[in-house]
């Protein structure tokens, strides 16, 4: 999928290593559940360390357009003041959400149960996406909602709709999809059940409970009553693990490298990246563990150290689901060979993450074989070459950490939606060691 933002590229040179300390930006899912509780909240939500990234930027928008006062983001700092479970006004227009996959599909659910219409569009890789995952069990609670004959956005909403409880049983591992019945059920009439075949991000669950919101957790199920409220509360908003994968990597694989990752999110259901690289052989000292909020946060040191190749445990991939652009990358450069199955939801993200990691890997001279399920990655050098990230945030970023191990410059297209999930990641990147330049 070609991105339909302006081409911005980046050149990296190899060498150097990669040292110092760093607060890479707050965490990107939970900064879109801070809008989007926040602005259903009685009172004010106070947010700290905001992901001002235009996916999240996107979400507070689009509340903005529906009547809520949000002051900020300054410095990572937004005021919510929240209109309550049922005090969201009706749009001007559309509410268009960019590149959003988790704004698309946990507002479609927080839509459902409102009493006027709204019509939810994004860029084209978001409309490509698959909605029938949200839309398929939203309906069946009564909601009314209309997509593209294939299932995809734009998403139009109708309001004014009676949403009933459901019991759900995810056929995927989806957090969004979740989160998405979890919003519908705060609207209705009854218990709504959602369980999950592995574990996945529960960031949802975790604030609904600090706000006061009754919820039942028991295994791998989650269940919420509708008709309660929510109560303002202040939030800090960890440093993204999932942006502070590629420096976790980045140090790996350069020698010579001692990095301090600060505030990291340690949601259990995210850290997979730490145990698939310690896995791999990888030199990560957990410090400082504490809890923020009712998120574990913590200062991650990573040092370089010899990689190897090892097979994937299938049951770590939806606690590492939107880190395999730069676990490839990492395996890429161990030694030996990495088999990844069970992991097609990769399939279907901002890119084909398969895909187009394997054409970007084998371009740098990488024996990396696509499967449906994931790849299969023999360890080699990385060569110099031009690569195209499709528009993806992650590949981009995860290409850049390539050329730590690379024999010569590396190219990479179409870089401007890095600022998705990581605006200033070329300036971040610069001050610890990485030798890259953005040209537009
Ligand atoms: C997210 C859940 C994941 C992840 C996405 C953010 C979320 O998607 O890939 O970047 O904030 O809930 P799925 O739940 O579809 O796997």
């Amino acid at each position: 999928m070609m991105s339909d933002a302006p081409d911005i590229r980046f050149t990296v040179t190899p060498g150097g290593q990669l040292s110092g300390r760093l607060r890479v930006p707050g965490d990107k899912s939970i900064s879109h559940r801070s809008i989007m509780l926040g602005s259903l909240a009685e009172g004010t939500t106070g947010v700290s360390g905001f992901l001002e990234g235009e996916d999240s930027l996107a979400t507070l928008s689009a509340f903005r357009a529906m009547g809520v006062t949000i002051n900020g983001p300054d410095a990572g700092r937004v005021e919510i003041e929240g209109v309550g479970l049922r005090g969201l006004q009706a749009p001007a227009g559309e509410l268009y959400l960019g590149n959003s996959g988790t704004s698309m599909r946990l507002m479609s659910g927080l839509l459902a149960g409102q009493s006027f219409s709204t019509t939810l569009t994004g860029d084209m890789s978001l409309s490509g996406r698959p909605m029938k995952r949200v839309v398929g069990p939203l309906v069946s609670m009564g909601a009314d909602i209309e997509t593209t004959n294939k299932w995809t956005a734009p998403l139009q909403i109708h309001g004014g709709a009676t949403l009933a409880g459901i019991e759900y049983n995810m056929p995927v591992a989806s957090a969004q999809v979740k989160s998405s019945l979890l919003l519908a059920g705060l609207y209705a009439d009854g218990t709504t059940c959602v369980s999950e075949p592995a574990p996945t991000r529960d960031h949802t669950e975790r604030m609904l409970i600090g706000m006061g919101y009754p919820v039942q957790r028991e295994g791998n199920r989650v269940c919420i009553e509708g008709g309660h409220n929510l109560r303002g509360i202040s939030i800090d908003v960890p440093a993204d693990i999932s942006s502070a994968a590629f420096f976790l990597v980045g140090a790996s694989i350069a020698p010579g490298s001692d990095l301090l990752l600060e505030h990291v999110g340690m949601n259990p259901t995210r850290t997979g990246i730490i145990d698939i690289l310690q896995r791999m052989g990888a030199d990560i000292t957990v410090m400082n563990a504490r809890d923020v909020g009712g998120e574990p946060v913590a200062d991650l040191q990573v040092k370089s150290a010899l990689l190897h190749g090892i097979d994937i445990p299938p049951e770590l991939v939806p606690l590492a689901i939107d880190e395999f652009p730069v676990i490839f990358v990492a395996a890429a450069c161990a030694q030996g060979r990495t088999v990844l199955t069970g992991a097609e939801e990769l399939r279907v993200k901002e890119s084909d993450r398969i895909q187009v990691m394997a054409d970007g890997l084998q371009a740098l001279g990488i024996d990396a074989q696509a499967t449906p399920d994931g790849m299969i990655i023999e360890a080699g050098a990385i060569g110099s070459g031009c690569v195209d990230s499709h528009g993806d945030h992650r590949i981009a970023m995860a290409f850049s950490m390539a050329a730590l191990c690379a024999q010569g410059d590396i190219e990479i297209r179409n870089c401007a939606n890095v600022n998705t999930s990581f605006p200033g990641f070329v300036e971040q990147a610069c001050r610890v060691g990485l030798n890259i330049e953005s040209v537009c």
